[in-house]
């Protein structure tokens, strides 16, 4: 959806259509750059990351298998509490292989860091991450990222996967949404 259709909805656009697909070009180039030769496993975090998962591995010019997890943190509504529970698990076995974690947006911290040090755990060759969103604000633990696409206020942002509850992901760019519409 054009991010037009929901301008009463929204208080500002963040990134434009035009500037994801200029961004997914360079970051997708530098994945190829930074794996060539190597066998990349693709992790995709459910649902948020769908988008940017199928727009960058769309890009890259080298080999790779895609995967999924589902992860749900425990705590309240809108906060992440750095306990996770694994809703849907990988398909793939990640013993030995170069795993990236596909983003939508490190917010936290919390959710990422829990899944890097399980990965890692399963006896991944190398675990980093790529991350389309990142508010440096709201950070509440380092997470050390290989790759961002933009750094972003830490506000309400939604689109290109990012949701309120359950809305707006299908917008082809990122917005802040008016506080009109969740107060
Ligand atoms: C979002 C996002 C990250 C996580 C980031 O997922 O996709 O996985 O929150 O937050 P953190 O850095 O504070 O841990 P969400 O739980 O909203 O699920 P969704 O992708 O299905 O919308």
């Amino acid at each position: 959806m054009d991010l037009d259709k929901v301008a009463g909805e929204i208080t500002k656009i963040l990134v434009t259509e035009e500037q994801i697909n200029a961004k997914i070009k360079e970051l997708a180039a530098e994945v190829d750059a930074r794996y060539a030769g190597k066998d990349l496993l693709l992790v995709g975090v459910l649902k948020g990351a769908v988008m940017f998962m199928a727009d960058l591995s769309r890009e890259m010019q080298m080999h790779a298998q895609m995967d999924w997890m589902a992860v749900s943190s425990y705590g309240s509504g809108t906060q992440s509490s750095g306990v996770v529970r694994i809703l849907k698990d990988l398909d793939a076995d990640v013993l030995g292989r170069h795993v990236l974690i596909v983003e939508d947006i490190i917010d936290s911290g919390l959710t990422l860091s829990w899944l890097i040090s399980n990965l890692k755990a399963r006896g991944a060759a190398s675990v980093e991450i790529v991350a389309f969103l990142r508010k440096p604000d709201a950070a509440k633990v380092q997470v050390d990222v290989a790759m961002v696409g933009f750094d972003i206020p830490n506000e309400f942002v939604v689109g290109y996967g990012l949701d309120y509850a359950e809305k707006y992901r299908t917008l082809k760019g990122v917005a802040v949404l008016s506080p009109s519409v969740y107060s």
